[in-house]
């Protein structure tokens, strides 16, 4: 097996490991959660195979194979655990999209009026150990970043992908989204 298809399978199994983890308090597991995230990307933006490899792996630090780190620890969000471990396998674009699903959901928040009103309980309970609502020099430097809309879109799929019972393609679905992203990633 070459280093790509070597790779694949890692992010593959590191899925498959966050079947049956709890989120939070949420009504899906980990992979549910993941799955879901993927399919609604899948069908906004097709073409932009990054953005749903993002979608598929923002919460992978909670994956036992990768960090298995359940809550956010002091200075560090599972967002930037992710980050690091997605870099050399994924590259850049995804690792930084994933990283800031967290930050985004602080932009929304301050931004957005009714944004708020929609998180799940769950969800509003870690806005506050996440540092709440961005100010406003947080938010302007947020909004310097080349994808920050994209990071907000990440977001708001993040926060549909909780319906429990829902049917979507498995992961092996995002094998040529996959292989595209790793081997681009590692010819660098
Ligand atoms: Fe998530």
């Amino acid at each position: 097996m070459g280093l790509t298809e070597q790779t694949i399978q890692e992010i593959i199994e590191a899925c498959a490991s966050m079947s049956g983890l709890p989120y939070d308090g949420e009504p899906v597991d980990q992979l549910e959660h993941a799955l879901q995230c993927a399919a609604i990307a899948q069908e906004r933006r097709a073409e932009d195979a990054e953005f749903i490899i993002a979608c598929l792996l923002h919460d992978i630090a909670r994956a036992p194979a990768v960090a298995g780190i359940p809550y956010d620890g002091p200075g560090e969000h599972h967002g930037q655990t992710a980050a690091r471990w997605l870099t050399p396998r994924v590259g850049e674009r995804v690792a930084w999209l994933a990283a800031q699903h967290v930050p985004a959901k602080r932009f929304l928040v301050a931004t957005d009026p009714g944004y708020g009103a929609t998180l799940s309980e769950v969800s509003r309970r870690t806005l506050r150990a996440q540092g709440g609502a961005m100010d406003a020099g947080e938010i302007s430097s947020f909004q310097s970043a080349r994808d920050w809309r994209e990071a907000v879109e990440l977001r708001l799929i993040d926060d549909l992908g909780k319906v429990p019972g829902l049917r979507v393609p498995e992961v092996e679905h995002y094998r040529p989204q996959l292989s595209a992203v790793v081997s681009r990633t590692l010819a660098r």
